[in-house]
């Protein structure tokens, strides 16, 4: 028994020790994960944001932004917050500024979703973009902007070789849009890497960044 409060303890220490992770010094180990909470009206973060995120900010502590996107294309949920517009960075600015008067270091997750995507949320209900015309399995759904769920976008658009730099120049320039709201700066290659192979751009990007 003595044994197993030892350890318990033992972990705590660690969950609460501090930790350099690059050039930042956390206090502790508790990471606020990338959320999405379709909580941004029009794609612009609303001041309930700056309070959630504020609520989880600590002296020290590390939280990741939920996805936001890049572009108008890059949407997949409802009421999912943008990088890509002055608006959106000065509200982002707002959040960001709540969070380090807390003492938290923040991370923007940039984000493309590729073809997990449906009509409603791409300009006048195109197709979804990506790097194949196949469409997502029948078994993965999409959140609908009514709460319901549906079926993904039946024939995402194949995008040509020569519309791939712009999708590159769309995350370099949220990149920079979050450096402007004061985050920190991450971002989530994932869903264009699988869809777009778009990993050499992006480790040029990361290093960049
Ligand atoms: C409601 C919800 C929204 C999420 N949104 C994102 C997101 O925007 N970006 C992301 O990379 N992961 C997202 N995730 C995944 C989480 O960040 C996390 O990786 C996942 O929940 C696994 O951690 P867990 O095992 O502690 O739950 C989300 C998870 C949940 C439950």
């Amino acid at each position: 028994m003595a044994e197993k409060e030892n350890s318990t303890q033992g972990e705590d220490n660690i969950m609460f020790s501090p930790y350099k992770m690059g050039n930042f010094n956390l206090s502790h180990r508790i990471v606020l994960a990338p959320m999405t909470r379709c909580r941004a009206l029009e794609g612009i973060p609303q001041p309930s944001m700056g309070e959630y995120y504020s609520q989880r900010a600590t002296q020290g502590g590390f939280l990741i932004s939920e996805g936001t996107s890049i572009s108008p294309t890059a949407a997949g949920y409802p009421h999912v917050p943008g990088i890509y517009k002055e608006e959106h960075v000065e509200a982002w600015r707002n959040i960001v500024d709540a969070v380090h008067d807390k003492g938290s270091i923040f991370f923007c997750q940039l984000w493309h979703v590729g073809r997990a995507s449906h009509s409603v949320y791409q300009p006048e209900g195109a197709a979804p973009i990506s790097s194949t015309s196949k469409p997502l399995s029948a078994s993965s759904k999409v959140l609908l902007p009514d709460g319901s769920i549906g079926d993904y976008h039946s024939e995402p658009r194949k995008l040509s070789t020569s519309e791939i730099p712009e999708i590159v120049e769309h995350y370099r320039q949220s990149a920079i849009n979050a450096i402007q709201a004061g985050v920190e700066i991450y971002f989530r290659p994932i869903s264009l890497i699988k869809d777009m192979y778009l990993v050499y751009y992006v480790s040029w990007l990361f290093l960049g960044c």
